[in-house]
């Protein structure tokens, strides 16, 4: 073999074992993957596909739902985005930045089938809202404000399933008389918080696929509605 074949074996096992190390992170088990279609995106492909809605990852308030969200790989980028401008906007104004980033936590929604990708993906991005609010708000941080995002979490982040709208059990079996639900999280003045639940099916039926929590469409359609401080968000508040 030549010096130059020799070399050009070395780079193609490089490759090889670049890509299967990036394949392993971007899957759990072969079984999985035949069995859910479990393939998660790499971070590069999340981005490229971020950057065509950059705007809206900017807003705080601005929802998106992924209904098979893996452990949360485009969640996550697009918490981290809203959270780095809040962060550039807010830097010395730490309710400001506390309130916004309670705002940012709950526009982001998610469905998988997997109970362990749902446990991954809540605490993946109570990890990156924590980091960065331990980062700007340092000794005005409370563990209340922790606790509201921590239960937003467990609304916004379903075990479910997406084709049948509904929750499904530890085996990923559906639960017919258990409909996904999403919240509502909006600011309506000051410190106060109103959570507006909807079922999943209702909000599909309303827009043919597209999700709006519209408020003149939604009006008196939702199931439950309360207000709250929104450090004092909790199951019946
Ligand atoms: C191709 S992976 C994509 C994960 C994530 N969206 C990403 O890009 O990294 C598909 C995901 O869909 C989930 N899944 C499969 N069938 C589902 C269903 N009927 N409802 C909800 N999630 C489902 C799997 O558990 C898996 O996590």
């Amino acid at each position: 073999m030549t010096a130059g074949r020799k070399q050009s074996n070395y780079n193609e096992i490089c490759k090889l074992g670049y890509e299967q190390k990036r394949m392993a992170k971007q899957i759990k088990s072969k079984a999985r993957v035949e069995e859910r279609g479990e393939v998660f995106t790499a971070e590069r492909e999340v981005n490229a596909m971020l950057d065509l809605v950059s705007t809206e990852c900017l807003r705080p308030d601005s929802r998106f739902l992924e209904p098979a969200c893996g452990n949360g790989n485009f969640l996550v980028a697009i918490l981290m985005r809203k959270l780095e401008e809040l962060r550039r906007k807010y830097r010395t104004a730490h309710r400001d930045y506390e309130k916004q980033s309670i705002v940012a936590i709950g526009s982001l929604y998610g469905v998988d089938i997997m109970k362990d990708n749902v446990e991954e993906c809540r605490s993946r991005l109570f990890k990156v809202w924590d980091d960065s609010y331990k980062a700007i708000c340092k000794k005005d941080c409370s563990d209340e404000a922790r606790e509201s995002a921590r239960f937003i979490l467990s609304r916004n982040i379903v075990c479910g399933n997406a084709l049948t709208l509904n929750c499904v059990d530890e085996d990923g079996n559906d639960l017919p008389s258990l409909p996904i639900v999403f919240s509502e999280w909006s600011m309506i003045s000051g410190t106060q918080m109103q959570r507006r639940d909807y079922t999943f099916a209702e909000l599909l039926a309303k827009d043919e696929g597209q999700i709006a929590f519209s408020k003149e469409e939604a009006e008196g359609k939702f199931i439950d509605r309360y207000i709250t401080h929104y450090k004092k968000l909790q199951p019946n508040g």
